[in-house]
């Protein structure tokens, strides 16, 4: 059988994915699953990993799960290893929300200033995942679910000798459901052509049974009551006539970017009351793990919902499922562009609907994206190019110019102000600054 190996184990989403390879056993033949976290991460792992084997166990899916510290030694003979780890744990994200909001400017943990900081944070550790993997499991696919994934993704094409990376977001399988929620269907039953980058996808067009719905999506989703959304980001709706003109399904992280006076407001409300996102989470992940450690819970709670990452579970284990049995379904994940957004640089990650095969994912060629996007899009690939630069050289120059040509950022000088104030917060996991 198959050998899964999860970095980050000790994460409160673990039931998720082990729910996943248990509802998916029969057509994804898993033998062992390794749960790999770090010394701060123990206690945490302990009690999912607790979790995880009384799920298996109840379930009567033949599955030995693992709990370690030794990555090295998890990895070894690999088929697919997942990575959901947090560098800094939850208090780290917290200062990721909180610095910028002090300065008037939205955190956002995954393409914000946050975001910049948790890339350079995590890009040296996935580089030393992905050495390590070329040692001891050199055909196996590394499956990222990391924040930011896209960066992250790119990232290891980059840098690395990996090529069998896929950058995974629970974004476009949200979008799906969203759209069958609104239509009263069968999620199997709507299809969603994405094109973009990782938290900066657009649905090009929406079907139902082969049938486009887009317009209909585009007039239902002005309403705040009907927005397609995620746990972590309100429900906000949308100026008709922009949604019209624009003529796109956008993704609930264009909030930031097209309201982003209308979201800090709301932020900082929040921050006011102690419930920036971070906060919010700390407490449902205290829950959780006090849920967790009862002996007589053997499923995944549908507490777990309220976390963002809802559905994780089937988009990681869909995407292995169907690479392993060749099943050439589509799939929206981050991969290399290889020209199908013109545009986006040849070597870049996307985020973008996929062909996936046992040699991995084929993008569905797009070309040029509508011009009152290509632009953003742009943008934001070039913060993320010049993030992962800064996080691997750890130049203060380059890194002061990736949090500034950050759209979420106001001017130079703010940006600098943000960037001395989080670099002493973090330093203890930015050895390379
Ligand atoms: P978390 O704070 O619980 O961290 C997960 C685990 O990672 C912890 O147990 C921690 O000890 C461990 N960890 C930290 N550094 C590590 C290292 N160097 N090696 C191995 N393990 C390490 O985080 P969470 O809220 O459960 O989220 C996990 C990750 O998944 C985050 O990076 C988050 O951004 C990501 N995520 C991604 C998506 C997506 O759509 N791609 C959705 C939800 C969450
Ligand atoms: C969404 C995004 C994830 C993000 C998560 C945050 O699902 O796709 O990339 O990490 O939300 O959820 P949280 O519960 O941690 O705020
Ligand atoms: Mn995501």
């Amino acid at each position: 059988g198959l050998k899964i190996v999860t970095i980050g184990g000790g994460s409160s989403y673990t039931p998720e994915l082990i729910e996943g390879f248990i509802n998916y056993h029969e057509e994804l033949p898993v033998s062992e699953i390794w749960l790999v976290d770090i010394e701060a991460g123990k206690e945490k792992l302990e009690i999912v990993g607790d979790l995880a084997r009384r799920m298996v166990e109840k379930a009567g899916v033949k599955i030995d799960v693992h709990l370690t510290l030794d990555r090295k030694k998890a990895l070894k003979g690999a088929d697919y290893v997942t990575t959901q780890l947090r560098v800094g744990q939850l208090a780290a994200r917290a200062l990721d929300e909180k610095i910028p909001l002090k300065h008037g400017v939205i955190g956002q943990e995954t393409n914000g200033p946050g975001g910049l900081f948790k890339a350079f944070r995590t890009i040296p550790i996935i580089l030393d995942i992905a050495r390590e993997m070329e040692e001891v499991c050199p055909d196996a696919w590394l499956i990222n679910f990391t924040n930011p994934a896209g960066m992250v993704t790119e990232a290891v094409l980059r840098h690395s000798n990996i090529t069998k990376v896929i950058g995974l977001c629970n974004v476009p399988i949200g979008m799906e459901r969203g759209v069958a929620d609104l239509m009263n269907v069968e999620p199997s039953r709507v299809r969603i052509d994405f094109a973009g980058l990782n938290h900066m996808v657009y649905g090009l067009d929406v079907f139902v049974d082969g049938k486009s719905v887009k317009d209909q999506i585009i007039n239902l989703i002005t309403d705040p009551a009907k927005a397609v959304t995620m746990k972590n980001i309100h429900a906000m709706g949308w100026e008709p006539e922009f949604l019209r003109a624009l003529n796109l399904f956008p993704c609930p992280y264009h909030n930031y970017y097209y309201k982003t006076g209308d979201v800090l407001a709301q932020e900082l409300k929040d921050a006011e009351k102690g419930e920036t996102r971070a906060e919010v989470v700390q407490k449902l992940e205290e829950g959780l793990f006090e849920l967790y450690k009862d002996k007589g819970l053997a499923i995944k709670p549908p507490q777990l919902e309220e976390r963002g990452g809802a559905y994780y579970s089937d988009a990681a284990v869909r995407l292995i499922c169907s690479m392993h049995s060749d099943k050439c379904d589509i799939q929206a994940v981050n991969t290399i562009n290889h020209g199908a957004i013109e545009g986006i640089p040849y070597g870049s990650a996307i985020e973008i609907s996929c062909v996936i095969t046992k040699d991995g994912p084929k993008p569905i060629n797009v070309g040029e994206l509508p011009v009152a996007i290509r632009g953003l899009i742009q943008q934001i690939k070039s913060f993320e190019r010049v993030s992962i630069e800064a996080a691997i050289s750890g130049n203060y120059d380059t890194a002061l110019l990736a949090m500034t040509i950050n759209p979420l950022v106001p001017s130079d000088r703010v940006a600098k102000l943000i960037l001395d104030e989080m670099l002493e917060a973090h330093k203890d996991f930015l050895p390379q600054f």
